[in-house]
């Protein structure tokens, strides 16, 4: 198993998952394997009572730079799209108890739309927010082209998720994608200690609570099936291929 992402569950946060990326030298680029192991973890904490919130985290500078282009690269040149991404977002975008999440740095591609399957997340000032995923003849996933335009409006959906454009942390705020900004120095420990203290309260109430929140998940889970079978179809285009052998040229 692949160690470029964490699977902890810290003794002094009890009842918290973490999933920490551990691959800095790719920027904690997503790959194939690292989806497989996140998925697991998502599905054992839906069972495992020992669990009760589960928090992501990047590393110092970095949360992530989204899918890894070799994979991309790898499915242009005639692999199928990997069901690995689908199973973590599936059980992400189901999952029965609280997400959390903290941002420090770069949040790209997939390692922005995360967040919108999180309950809160806090992320540091200096944090940027990108989905070029038109840039990359791509289209949105992770149901972002149903949930950003739901919170935040057309035309900001459109700037994040067509045009590319970077959003700021304050900007990210504004748009309702984030809950907070903090200090990059106080991200782990405070999204630790709000994961704790998630974890803390009566279950059965938290999870009622969540569910009347987030509502009825059926659209996010159908959105997310229509968004892939777009982005599959993609991925073997002449354009997106042109674009991925753009950036391993660099
Ligand atoms: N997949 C695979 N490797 C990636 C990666 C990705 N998504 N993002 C970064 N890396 C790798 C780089 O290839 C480089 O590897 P190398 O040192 O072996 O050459 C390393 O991470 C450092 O990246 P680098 O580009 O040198 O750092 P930077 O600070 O100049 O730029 C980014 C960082 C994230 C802005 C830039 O790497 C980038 O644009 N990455 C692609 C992001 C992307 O489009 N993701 C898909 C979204 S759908």
């Amino acid at each position: 198993m692949t160690d470029d992402v964490l699977i902890e569950r810290p003794q002094d946060y009890p009842g918290v998952q973490l999933i920490r990326f551990n691959r800095p030298a790719k920027k904690n680029a997503i790959t194939r394997a690292m989806y497989a192991k996140m998925a697991n973890a998502l599905t054992v904490a839906g069972t495992d009572n020992a669990v009760r919130v589960t928090a992501f985290l990047g590393t110092e500078g970095c949360f992530s730079a989204g899918n890894d282009m070799a994979d991309f690269m790898a499915f242009a040149m005639g692999g199928t799209m990997g069901q690995e991404v689908l199973d973590f977002l599936r059980a992400l975008a189901g999952a029965a108890k609280p997400v959390v999440s903290g941002v420090d740095g770069l949040a790209i591609g997939i390692g922005a739309t995360i967040h919108l399957h999180c309950d809160l997340t806090i992320a540091s000032a200096r944090s940027v927010f990108k989905t070029p995923f038109v840039d990359l003849a791509l289209v949105p996933e992770a149901a972002s082209s149903l949930i950003v335009p739901r919170i935040a409006g057309h035309q900001r959906a459109f700037a994040l998720l067509a045009a590319g454009e970077p959003f700021t942390a304050e900007e990210a705020q504004e748009a309702g994608l984030i809950w907070k900004i903090t200090g990059a120095d106080a991200i782990e420990g405070e999204v630790l200690a709000l994961a704790a203290n998630l974890a803390r309260k009566p279950p059965e109430a938290l999870r009622i609570a969540r569910q009347l929140i987030r509502g009825d998940r059926s659209d996010v889970l159908a959105r997310i099936d229509e968004e892939a079978r777009h982005f599959s179809a993609q991925l073997k285009s002449a354009e997106a291929r042109a674009a991925f052998e753009a950036f391993m040229r660099r």
